[in-house]
């Protein structure tokens, strides 16, 4: 039964989207099923595994507000294990279409559970919010795996993000699980990244994951080229980083 892990983060640009896409696509090469939930409006998830929007009919906004069944939305990507759910600019209304239709009991995004056989890892990449579509997600997840950005910011998100990890626990997911913080766009040299991971271990030792995401170029470039960084750079840094993480994702649920 496939384990649903949501990539959370309520800041944007953090690497919650290119830690998914390359988790993701590491998961798919180690030889397991993984289907992507593209959950942000932004659609960047779709387009980073090469799906082009303007030809996505049906997307999790129809899912979610219209009836359509969610195995009809489901793309088979061109990469090895890897299907998608994909998102467009759409997404954005749904929170307002189905306010009040959450409660502990009922999760329009409990539709995942239809699938949960299918695959062996569900991965959803949330918004840069704590609104109503990471609630959802939070609340149908196994666990959250929270990408972070070595920056001075960073331990004052965190200090609202777990919180609210804390409260979908409590009210809607009490197996809620930390998996991990996973720290991106890492340069060792600069004091202050140092300073920031020093601080992640102190206060959360057994949340880091063991091997922080470098920054890279070349990484920044993968989305362009619709692929994942194991497909555009099998050799590089980044890709065998990635790789790690997700190695160890799968260690830790
Ligand atoms: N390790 C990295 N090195 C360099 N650029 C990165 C790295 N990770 C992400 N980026 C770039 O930073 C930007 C934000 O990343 P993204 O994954 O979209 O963040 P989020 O989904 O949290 O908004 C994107 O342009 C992405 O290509
Ligand atoms: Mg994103």
């Amino acid at each position: 039964m496939a384990r649903i892990i949501a990539f959370s983060n309520q800041k944007g640009g953090v690497g919650k989207t290119t830690s998914c896409i390359n988790i993701a696509a590491a998961i798919g090469m180690s030889g397991k099923k993984v289907l992507l939930l593209d959950y942000d409006p932004q659609g960047n998830a779709t387009s980073g595994v090469g799906v082009d929007k303007r030809t996505v009919t049906h997307t999790i906004y129809d899912v979610l507000t219209r009836n359509v069944p969610l195995k009809s939305v489901i793309i088979k990507t061109k990469y090895e294990n890897l299907w998608l759910i994909p998102s467009k600019t759409d997404l954005a209304a749904v929170e307002i279409e189905l306010a009040g239709q959450f409660t502990p009991d009922s999760n329009p995004l409990s539709v995942l559970k239809e699938v949960k056989f299918d695959y062996d890892y569900i991965l959803i990449d949330c918004p840069p919010s704590l609104g109503f579509l990471t609630l959802t997600a939070l609340s149908i997840a196994d666990g959250v795996v929270v990408p972070l950005q070595c920056e001075f910011y960073a331990l004052e998100g965190l200090s609202q993000l777990l919180p609210s990890i804390r409260r979908v626990r409590q009210n809607y997911n009490p197996a809620l699980q930390l998996v991990g913080i996973l720290p991106t766009m890492y340069n060792g040299r600069l004091t202050l990244t140092r300073q920031v991971i020093e601080e992640i271990k102190r206060y959360y030792p057994s949340k880091l994951f063991k091997t922080p995401i470098s920054r890279s170029v070349r990484l920044s470039e993968a989305p362009g080229f619709g692929m994942p960084i194991q497909v555009l750079e099998p050799r590089g840094r980044s890709a065998q980083e990635y790789n790690e993480a997700a190695r160890e994702l799968m260690e830790r649920i």
